[in-house]
């Protein structure tokens, strides 16, 4: 028998990518599934994007490159940090990763020891605690409920804190539950952190997926303390639907990101050359706004067809989401946990949605709306009965 690593057999795989196979499986089989699985928007990459990277394609940028990216897209990067989210990095400060997930990964190898704690906030994105304990740190979960609108206080911040604990993740807007820290939440959570001396990570993939006139605001961004404890992950995938071209950044201190260029120099090298030029148009473009304001004008009508139908089935409830594109009902009024209920639909009613539990909160299961309107109302239809004949 294959001895594994322990580091291995600890973690878990990801429930979301699976149900979504399984999902797109039926699918081919030529059964009718409605699926709410997927985290990506259902909207093909702006031309203009595609357009530079097939014209950098064609001109040969098909070499390696530096390991931390290409110089134009680290200072476009830098740029865009600075004057979106009050950041003051140059590109020094910017290594390009393979995806948000990439640069959360790297972030974990080069900065958590054995032993390390890092707190995460519940419900979370599944992949925090896992990227912890490949790390072989300890993930350090704190309960949030609907009554707080799923958001970590600073009281449980403060009481969830050992001397063992490096790392904070804070991810607003937040998957899976669409919650968004404002200002003086964010403030209160960096003081925090700046007085018991810790790194957070700010996930902030989903930046530009706002509504009801929401701001985003980046914790670094509050002073120049909290600044000096920050690290930003970030990424194409969701803002401009870049999902499959794996591109992602992390900005912070120059020495830990000289360190993550150290580790993606014996692991990955550079991000795929000419696609680096299709970030660069995304960022730069004047034609990217208008798409994004495509993007979010249908997330906006989905996401209120979507509420309205959930909050028709008086066993289920759920938060308004304010960002992302996910909305994390509680069904603990079915009498099921997350698996029976999202098992039982898939197979009664072929509809996919993702257990709760795969992000803490068994009590609830996440859909996504990123997904077109006619599929709303008949994937609502098919919970509605399933909920009935409960
Ligand atoms: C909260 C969060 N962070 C990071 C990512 C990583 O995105 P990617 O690796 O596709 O850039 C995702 C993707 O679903 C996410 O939901």
């Amino acid at each position: 028998m294959i001895q594994l690593a322990s580091r291995v057999t600890q973690v878990t795989p990801s429930l979301t990518l699976a149900i979504t196979a399984k999902a797109k499986e039926m699918k081919a089989q030529g059964i009718d599934v409605c699926s709410f699985s997927s985290g990506e928007p259902d909207f093909d990459t702006p031309q203009h994007i595609k357009e530079a990277a097939a014209s950098a394609l064609a001109q040969g940028k098909t070499k390696y490159g530096p390991v931390a990216g290409e110089p134009g897209l680290r200072q476009a990067i830098a740029k865009k940090l600075n004057h979106d989210n009050r950041l003051n990095y140059n590109a020094e400060n910017i290594i390009v990763t393979n995806g948000g997930k990439h640069s959360l990964y790297n972030l974990m190898v080069a900065l958590i020891e054995t032993g390390d704690e890092v707190i995460i906030p519940a419900p979370y994105w599944l992949s925090y605690p896992e990227m912890v304990k490949l790390a072989e740190g300890i993930p350090v979960i704190v309960d949030t409920t609907s009554e707080t609108d799923y958001k970590i206080t600073p009281e449980q911040l403060r009481q969830a804190i050992t001397p063992k604990t490096k790392l904070f993740v804070l991810n607003s807007p937040s998957n899976p539950t669409g919650t968004v820290y404002n200002p003086d939440e964010i403030k209160a959570l960096a003081q925090v952190i700046v007085d018991h001396d810790l790194w957070v990570v700010s996930d902030e993939i989903y930046e530009k997926i706002l509504y009801d006139g929401v701001e985003h605001i980046s914790i670094g961004s509050l002073g120049e303390k909290i600044f000096q404890r920050t690290l930003i992950s970030n990424g194409f995938a969701k803002s401009y639907s870049m999902t499959g071209w794996r591109m992602g950044y992390l900005a912070g201190p120059e020495p830990l990101i000289k360190a993550i260029s150290t580790v993606q120099s014996h692991s990955t090298s550079n991000v795929c050359t000419f696609a680096q030029y299709g970030a660069i148009a995304a960022l730069e473009s004047p034609d990217s706004p208008p798409c994004l304001q495509t993007m979010l004008d249908a997330f906006t009508q989905r996401r209120q067809v979507i509420l309205e139908r959930i909050r028709a089935i008086p066993q289920l409830s759920c938060p308004t989401p304010m960002g992302a594109f996910y909305v994390f009902i509680d069904i603990s009024q079915t009498g099921l946990n997350s698996l029976e209920f999202c098992d039982g639909l898939l197979e009664k009613q072929q509809v996919a949605a993702i257990p709760g539990k795969a992000f803490g909160a068994d009590n609830c299961i996440r859909l996504s709306y990123a997904t077109d309107l006619e599929s709303i109302e008949k994937g609502m239809d098919r919970i509605e009965t399933f909920v009935n004949q409960l």
